[in-house]
């Protein structure tokens, strides 16, 4: 048996990057051998770039710039939270952070955001949250329903708010209903049309100023869903006529990226040409808040193959993580790409399909139903792809298995 590394296929795969790719037969991220970095941990291991994480926020940026419109970009927290990213985000200066509970708020503050650079939009947000929130006046409030209007009225009276709506139409990856945040059938985000009357006139009531009108429609939209975005925008724009006192329009996140084969990445020129048409001559900042267009394709989850075994008319390949550790795949049907950290063999037409199983004790936890894979054995190191947004973040304890190691390679 030889024991020269592997060459890839001249053709590549479809999710290699110059960052992402195998080098000697070893999958690297950001130059470095993601398989030997998991091998200095315990367990199932988070692994991030901090360049491709800059070069993510930076497309957007030079997107947004490429507007003419003045604009502010916040990066969505919930998409990942682990604190070295933060603070990297901080330092770098680039943006600004939206959060969505009061927990999030310390935490962006602990990591170098000041407040006047922080946006809260969150749901079902309790007068003990309310205290906390209020506690710093420059920060951005975006109300979610009239009921929380009322609130902060009751307890700041005159403070500028923000107020969250509901377009009524929608955009995300495919179209998927579990993604989308607004459409035909009435979800808990925003004011609604038909409440309107009644939130300006709380706000009014309480002689609260309404500086920022702000709307996300959905996650994970495209290209080939732009046009349903546009229509959002357009939608959410509608209510600007009765916001004289408006300054910023936040038209929230939702930026999406391939996560199949044949998903053609999402058009930034086009998006923000878009962008353009909707908000010019209307003399307001426009803000966008993408939590996994800049982190989800800047981490990889890095699981142990733990056994390999035939099941009736199955190869499944067991690993030392489940579906709790990034739960979108299960969840949202947003898989994370099995990629072997260190294949036997580039000769991708003798791959066999295997299922990929976690360790969680359900039913769904499958990484991987009839994924061509290289010969894998107990000890290999196989890598999720696109596990850098909601993995971590939305992780649980599930079964006890809710352990694992982060690391942000430097940029
Ligand atoms: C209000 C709001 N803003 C921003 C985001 C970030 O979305 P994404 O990570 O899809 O860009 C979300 C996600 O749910 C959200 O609810």
């Amino acid at each position: 048996m030889s024991l020269a590394p592997a060459t890839r296929p001249d053709a590549g795969f479809w999710w290699a990057r110059d960052d992402l790719d195998f080098r000697d037969g070893r999958l690297h991220l950001a130059g470095h051998d993601v398989g030997a970095l998991a091998e200095t941990v315990e367990g199932p291991l988070h692994l991030y770039s901090a360049a491709r994480i800059s070069a993510n926020l930076r497309r957007v940026r030079d997107a947004l710039a490429g507007t003419g419109l003045r604009s502010r970009l916040y990066y969505a927290m919930k998409a990942n939270r682990y604190e070295p990213l933060l603070r990297h985000l901080a330092k770098g200066g680039q943006c600004g952070i939206d959060v969505c509970s009061p927990a999030e708020l310390d935490r962006a503050l602990a990591c170098g955001f000041a407040a006047a650079d922080i946006s809260f939009t969150g749901t079902g947000v309790s007068n003990r949250d309310l205290e906390r929130l209020l506690a710093h006046p420059d920060l951005t409030i975006n109300c979610d329903g009239v009921g929380m209007i009322r609130r902060i009225g009751e307890r700041a009276p005159g403070r500028a708010i923000g107020v969250r709506v509901n377009p009524e139409r929608g955009a995300s990856y495919g179209g998927a209903e579990k993604l989308s945040y607004a459409g035909d059938v009435a979800t808990k985000f925003g004011i609604y049309r038909e409440q309107w009357p009644q939130a300006l006139a709380m706000a009014r009531a309480h002689g609260l100023t309404i500086t920022s009108l702000h709307f996300h429609v959905g996650c994970g939209y495209l290209t080939r869903e732009l046009d349903d975005w546009d229509a959002a925008v357009g939608a959410g724009l509608a209510f600007l006529d009765d916001l004289p006192d408006v300054t910023t329009v936040n038209v929230g996140g939702g930026l999406g990226l391939p996560h199949r084969e044949g998903d053609a990445p999402l058009d930034l020129g086009r998006w923000a040409a878009l962008l353009a048409q909707r908000f010019a001559g209307r003399g307001v900042t426009v803000a966008v808040e993408p939590g996994d267009y800049i982190v989800k394709d800047a981490g990889v989850l890095v699981l142990g193959v733990t056994d390999v075994e035939q099941k009736r008319d199955v190869t499944f390949v067991s690993v030392d993580g489940g579906f709790n550790l990034a739960p979108e795949p299960a969840y949202y049907e947003l898989p994370c790409e099995p990629v072997a950290c260190a294949p036997r063999s580039f000769e991708t037409a003798a791959w066999k399909p295997v299922t990929i199983a976690g360790n969680i004790n359900e039913a769904l936890d499958i990484w991987a139903h009839a994924q061509p894979m290289p010969e894998l054995r107990e000890g290999d190191r196989i890598a999720l792809l696109n596990a850098g947004g909601y993995g971590s973040s939305m992780s649980s304890n599930h079964c006890m298995r809710g352990e694992f190691t982060e690391m942000l390679l430097p940029a």
